[in-house]
């Protein structure tokens, strides 16, 4: 680090108001009398946001009878602590659930890191690993992993465990450098095994009771801090998320579960209806805060120790501004107590531009009550897209001019949209932050991180045979009706003509939150518009939260079109024609179904539902792995069975399939993915 260097990134760490350990020139071995003591330290220890010269540490040391203590921070370039290269002194405050961060710097760039808590009495928390980033002009190959969706309650987290068994296999230049995490890190609906032993066909796990909950149909959900607190514990102490958290840097980034399911803002809603709860919303950011290291900036100004919440009160939001952002004060508040989107460089290669799309989005107009008006019980999932994009474009649809009401079918419903702001899922400011850290980006891949998926699930009733079912209402194509960034239409648009006209290439998406695999091409429009794509987008399966797939086995049944979604075989399998029905069309998703002959049912394909699409399996869990370089980027889907149980070998159990997705860096033409079924079977999602 040049003095340069140093004297500005002292500036940066000041305005964090961190509790630094500076690295010294030459490493020497720990004096301090560390005794593993893994039971003082029940959240183990984790690591987040890496930069090349400094990473946030953290650990969870909880004392009773005081309101404070304190730890000493150890990191090293060898896990026997003999090159010991920092150590400090770090408070854990009652205040913060015991949680404790650190920001180590004047590491050195892309270099492995082993880290460690002490607390007075010589206990130890178990030792951590963690790397720096590369400096921004390194032109090495980065690998890192993407994952989401991780409930403890209802499935084992058996994807990290293979995550980690491949790792330490890999050659040193074959590891990852960071796992990114894209949301629902934690689960705040939480089931109790003596009320609901089962969902599906999994196990519900015993993980806890939640101070405070609020029961909802047959989940308890936390009104309060020590709520959220209590759900975060519960996922970190899982023995793979915490292997996972030991292993590796994450970055993070909040979907909805680490506020409220069908929450957005500061409001949340049951039952359809909705209700302020900006003192919820500040107490999960602040729980966020404190169990996910990372550098999101916090209203209460810089400092690692506490999160110092605003005092807000659950107040009514009268009206939307004309962004779409609850107009009032607490609501404010509430939302700015935490601002999370940021980016991180990692190399020449990667630029990532984290997003949040829970704290400034209107709420899903699918979901409104005004909405139900929609439902077509001969057609599950079903809205024809022409009525999406109405509901999507508010008042700007079609260049300000709006219907008064929306026809389906013979029936026409009131536009109850047509005098509110367009849809938006990232909000005014964030979206021109957005906009312009993807223009500064001179990373040979603009990485932005929609927690929420980008890739259009649609698919075309209007094929189906006569007299199958009731005629189709709609126009044209059918969307599965919203509730994420694909039913953004004009919001996408905007972002994906921004890449266009800036001759920003190199873009990429990556997505959590669908619990499925995709891949494909990041496209603001499909036919019988024209196609025309500006980068690539890939979406991961959840680590172990059920998808799609799943719960299609168990719904469903006895329905006319139960073939176009699942497939039920004689000798009890089930077969997710699903994959089929979104990427093919209709008649491939019918014909395999009847006939298991999957060469006739791709025969059989619509060749314009889904140009957008090189893959699709709406039941894969698992994770991904980005390979990035000069020229390509590479995207591998590691696909495990459906994790209803903890596997029981160290290498976290088999897989189903590994595919690799590729695309070479193109210049102002079209990207192109190359497709490599690297083992396994994925023929109904290909
Ligand atoms: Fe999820």
């Amino acid at each position: 680090m040049t003095t340069w260097d140093r004297r500005d990134f002292l500036a940066s760490a000041a305005a964090m108001g961190a509790t630094l350990a500076w690295a010294r020139p030459s490493p020497a071995a720990s004096r301090i009398a560390w005794r593993e003591a893994r039971d003082l330290y029940p959240e183990g220890v984790a690591s987040g946001d890496p930069d090349p010269h400094s990473v946030i540490l953290w650990t969870r040391r909880p004392f009773t009878g005081r309101a404070r203590a304190e730890l000493t921070a150890e990191i090293a370039l060898d896990p026997d602590f003999r090159r010991v290269v920092a150590t400090m002194r770090a408070p854990v405050l009652a205040e913060s659930d015991w949680t404790c961060r650190v920001l180590a710097a004047g590491l050195q760039p892309a270099t492995v890191y082993w880290y460690r808590f002490t607390d007075g009495a010589g206990h130890g928390s178990r030792i951590g690993r963690t790397l720096t980033a590369p400096l921004d002009g390194d032109a090495r190959t980065v690998r890192f992993a993407f994952v989401s969706c991780q409930s403890v309650n209802e499935g084992a987290q058996n994807a990290y465990r293979r995550m980690i068994w491949e790792d330490a296999r890999a050659p040193e230049d074959r590891r990852l450098g960071f796992v990114l995490h894209l949301g629902d890190f934690i689960y705040e609906v939480v089931e109790y095994p003596d009320e609901v032993p089962h969902r599906y066909d999994r196990t519900v796990f015993d993980i806890g009771r939640v101070p405070d909950a609020r029961k909802v149909d047959n989940f308890h959900v936390p009104t309060t801090l020590d709520g959220y607190r209590m759900v975060y514990r519960a996922h970190i102490d899982d023995p793979d998320v915490q292997d996972a958290r030991a292993r590796w840097p994450f970055i993070c980034i909040g979907d909805n579960h680490e506020f409220s399911w069908q929450g957005w803002q500061s409001f949340i809603k049951y039952d359809g209806k909705a209700e302020p709860a900006q003192a919820l919303r500040v107490a999960a950011n602040q729980a966020w805060w404190e169990y996910i290291p990372s550098r999101v900036r916090k209203a209460s100004g810089p400092g690692l120790d506490r999160f110092a919440p605003p005092a807000v009160a659950d107040a009514p939001v009268p009206a939307l501004d004309g962004d779409g952002f609850g107009d009032e004060a607490n609501n404010r508040l509430a939302v700015g107590s935490m601002t999370a989107y940021r980016t991180a460089h990692y190399g020449r290669h990667v630029d990532l531009i984290l997003t949040d799309f829970h704290s400034y989005t209107m709420e899903d107009p699918t979901t409104r009550p005004e909405a139900n008006a929609f439902d077509l019980p001969d057609f599950p999932f079903f809205l024809p897209q022409e009525t999406l994009e109405i509901l999507d474009g508010g008042r700007a649809y079609d260049g300000h001019r709006p219907p008064d009401a929306i026809a389906i079918g013979d029936k026409s419903v009131p536009n109850f949209r047509k005098d509110e702001p367009a849809y938006t899922m990232l909000g005014r400011t964030q979206k021109a932050w957005l906009k312009d850290r993807l223009t500064a980006s001179t990373a040979t891949w603009k990485i932005w991180t929609p927690t929420n998926g980008t890739l259009d699930m649609r698919t075309d009733p209007q094929n189906l045979p006569a007299g199958l079912t009731a005629p189709w209402p709609g126009k044209g194509y059918a969307t599965f009706g919203g509730g994420d960034f694909s039913a953004a239409f004009t919001e996408r648009a905007e972002i994906y003509d921004h890449v266009r006209a800036a001759g920003i290439d190199g873009f990429v998406t990556v997505s959590g939150d669908r619990h499925s695999f995709w891949a494909g091409y990041a496209a603001k429009a499909l036919p019988p518009q024209r196609f025309d794509p500006v980068g690539v987008s890939f979406i991961v399966g959840s680590i172990s939260a059920p998808g799609l797939a799943e719960a299609l086995e168990h719904g469903l049944k006895g329905h006319t079109l139960r073939p176009l979604f699942v497939a039920d075989r004689a000798d009890g399998t089930k077969e997710a024609t699903v994959n089929l029905l979104i990427k093919h069309g209709v008649r491939s998703a019918l014909d395999y179904a009847r006939t298991g002959d999957i060469d006739r049912a791709r025969a059989l394909t619509n060749k314009d539902v889904a140009p957008h699409l090189a893959f699709v399996d709406m039941g894969g869990h698992g994770y991904a792995v980005v390979t990035a370089s000069a020229d390509a980027i590479e995207t591998e889907f590691v696909c495990i069975p459906r994790p209803v149980a903890r596997a029981t070998t160290p290498d976290g159990g088999p897989i189903r399939y590994r595919v690799l997705h590729r695309a070479t860096l193109w210049s102002g033409g079209r990207p192109m993915l190359e497709q490599r079924v690297l083992e396994g079977d994925a023929r109904l999602s290909v």
